[in-house]
Order: structure tokens, then C-alpha cells, then sequence
């Protein structure tokens, strides 16, 4: 690209330049530069930390990644904030909260409630109390990361999503709203307690979950544009120091949730309920085992991304 005819000053000519010699090509580097300057331009106070181009530039040289510059990233037709170290949502995931919303507007009844694991930014349950019709969904989301907290509620806010104040929307109470809602809580789901130390009210119509799923052995080779930024603990699926299953390869908190399933006493799931996670690249078999093992679930589904991988599984309980 030629920088000189790009309009800017000097210093971010230069920055531009270095950023075309490590960016996937001409067209990548001019549209992170136009995206750069629309944010710019747009809603300066989103971009955070950056008032001018130059900073904006040097950032991004210097590894940080594009979506914590801009501060934000679409998802479906929202643009949701990113702030870091909170996982930055993924086109995978979007891809299977649309799919999935078309499957909860058949789903038979409504409102329906939802639990979304692991939460992070809010993106699932918030896109899905989007999509659906009003008074239809009341969601609650778990995060161990006070930051996810903070920028779910924060996401709730610039996507007209309502955040119940009395805490979760009890059966009773469904009636009273028309608008749907989501409550984003702060709490550890591999804590025993952790139904009760959030106040949740299960049974769930609906569980989802995006958890922690690369392996250690993967997580070691990440590019220092993740590793550097994104919270390890939204990443690593067997945290270390932690009690992990004896065969983990990343997928302790499948067992996690599919013990919180099983165990009747701290039952989160409605009989006739529905049960969607993200899994890791060759993950899906094992989940959709350990999901029918552990917690006896029916009718697992297993739904392809659009880049042909098996990204979800989907199972009945
Ligand atoms: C892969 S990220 C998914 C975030 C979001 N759902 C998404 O799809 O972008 C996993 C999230 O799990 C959270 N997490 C990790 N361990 C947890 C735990 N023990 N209890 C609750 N949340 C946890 C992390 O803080 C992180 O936000």
C-alpha cells in the first residue's frame, strides 16, 4: 500500500508500513486502517485508549489485537464492546447463537429461561435476547472474571438488553415483563456451591456454554496476540492447579457441567430441557459422550461451523 498516498502523517505512515509487512496482505492492513479511522471518527469514546491514528497504529504493531483497539466487534447485528482480558466473541459462536435461536422460536414454550455458562461479554445470551420476541427469554450468565461481569452488564446496556434489578426473573414474575431480559452474576461453576452462592433459581429451559477448551499443549502455541491479551482462564480447558478429569485433553468443564446436570440435588435442567456447548476442534464426540454418560442426555446433535468443523453439541435431557 502505498503510505505516502494514505493521507497520514508521517510517523503513522511509517506505522502503517509495518503493519502491512506483518498483516495477511494489502487489502487486510487498508481495512484495519479504515476500521481504525471509521472507530476514529464514529464513537471516539469507545476506542480505548487511543485518541489518534498513530496510537491506534502503534498498538496494533505492537501486537495488540484489532478488536480491543476498535472496542468492539460484531456479533450478529450487535456491536458488542471488548475490553481486554475478556475473551473476544468469535464468529463461530455467533454463528451457532443465530442457529440456535431459531430453534428456541419453536421451542414450545415460552418465557423461557436460560443459563449460559462462562459467560465472558455477555455475547450469547445477549444475542439471543435480541433475536427473540419480546417477554420470550429471561437469561442468567456465570462468570468467574469480575472484568466479564462488568463487561457483560456493560454490553446489556448498549444493546437495549434489560438487566433484571431484584435479581433472577422468578417463574411467577414472567408475566410481568415484556421485554426479555439478562442478568450477568459473578461465580466460579466449578465451585460444589455455586447454584446457591449465585442465588440461581434452576430448573433452566435452556443451558449454554462456550467454556475454557484448548488444551495446555495448544494454549503454549497460541500467537502472542491472544496469549499476551486474552485472559488464560477463558482459554485453558484443564486450569492448572485445579482438579482436572484423568483423560482432561481440555475438556474438564464438559465434566464439570455435565456433573452439575447429573447430580439431582443441584438438577439445572427442566426434564424436557435443552442443552448447547461449544466445543474445541475434534472435541465433539467425547462431549456428546461424556454428556450421554454422566448425564444421560438424548437426542445429541452435533452442529457444524461454517468452516465445516464440528463446533456444538446439542443434547435433550
Ligand atoms: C471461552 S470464554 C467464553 C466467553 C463467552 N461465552 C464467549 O463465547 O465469547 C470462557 C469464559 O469462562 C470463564 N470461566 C473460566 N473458568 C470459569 C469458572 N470456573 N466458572 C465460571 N466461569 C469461568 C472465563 O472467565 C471466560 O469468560
Amino acid at each position: 500500500m502505498p503510505a505516502a498516498s494514505s493521507g497520514l502523517q508521517p510517523a503513522a505512515a511509517r506505522l502503517l508500513d509495518a503493519l502491512l509487512k506483518q498483516s495477511t496482505g494489502v487489502q487486510a492492513a487498508r481495512n484495519e486502517l479504515r476500521w481504525m479511522q471509521e472507530a476514529l471518527k464514529q464513537s471516539p469514546a469507545t476506542v480505548s485508549g487511543s485518541t489518534d491514528i498513530e496510537s491506534m497504529l502503534h498498538r496494533r504493531v505492537t501486537g495488540e489485537p484489532l478488536q480491543y483497539i476498535l472496542g468492539t466487534q460484531p456479533f450478529g447485528p450487535l456491536n458488542l464492546l471488548t475490553r481486554p482480558p475478556v475473551l473476544i466473541p468469535r464468529p463461530e459462536t455467533e454463528d451457532w447463537t443465530i442457529r440456535l435461536s431459531e430453534r428456541l422460536r419453536s421451542f414450545g414454550k415460552a418465557p423461557i429461561s436460560l443459563l449460559d455458562l462462562c459467560t465472558g461479554s455477555g455475547c450469547i445470551p445477549i444475542l439471543l435476547c435480541h433475536l427473540l420476541p419480546g417477554g420470550s427469554l429471561h437469561a442468567t450468565g456465570v462468570d468467574l472474571s469480575q472484568a466479564a461481569v462488568q463487561l457483560a452488564r456493560d454490553n446489556s446496556e448498549v444493546c437495549n438488553v434489560t438487566i433484571p434489578p431484584e435479581g433472577p426473573v422468578l417463574p411467577e414474575q414472567c408475566g410481568d415483563w415484556t421485554c426479555n431480559t439478562f442478568l450477568p452474576l459473578l461465580g466460579n461453576i466449578r465451585d460444589p456451591a455455586f447454584v446457591a452462592a449465585c442465588g440461581l433459581r434452576p430448573p433452566y429451559d435452556v443451558i449454554t456454554s462456550n467454556p475454557p477448551y484448548i488444551t495446555k499443549d495448544d494454549y503454549d502455541k497460541l500467537s502472542p496476540s491472544v496469549k499476551d491479551w486474552e485472559d488464560p482462564r477463558a482459554l485453558i480447558g484443564d486450569p492448572e492447579g485445579e482438579a482436572t478429569h484423568e483423560d482432561a485433553r481440555g475438556l474438564t468443564f464438559y465434566h464439570t457441567i455435565a456433573d452439575l446436570l447429573a447430580t439431582a440435588s443441584r438438577g439445572l435442567l427442566k426434564a424436557d430441557g435443552l442443552v448447547a456447548l461449544e466445543v474445541g476442534e475434534g472435541q465433539a464426540n467425547a462431549v456428546a459422550e461424556i454428556l450421554e454418560q454422566k448425564a444421560h442426555m438424548k437426542d445429541i446433535e452435533i452442529w457444524k461451523d461454517p468452516w465445516d468443523k464440528e463446533r456444538v453439541v446439542v443434547g435433550k435431557n
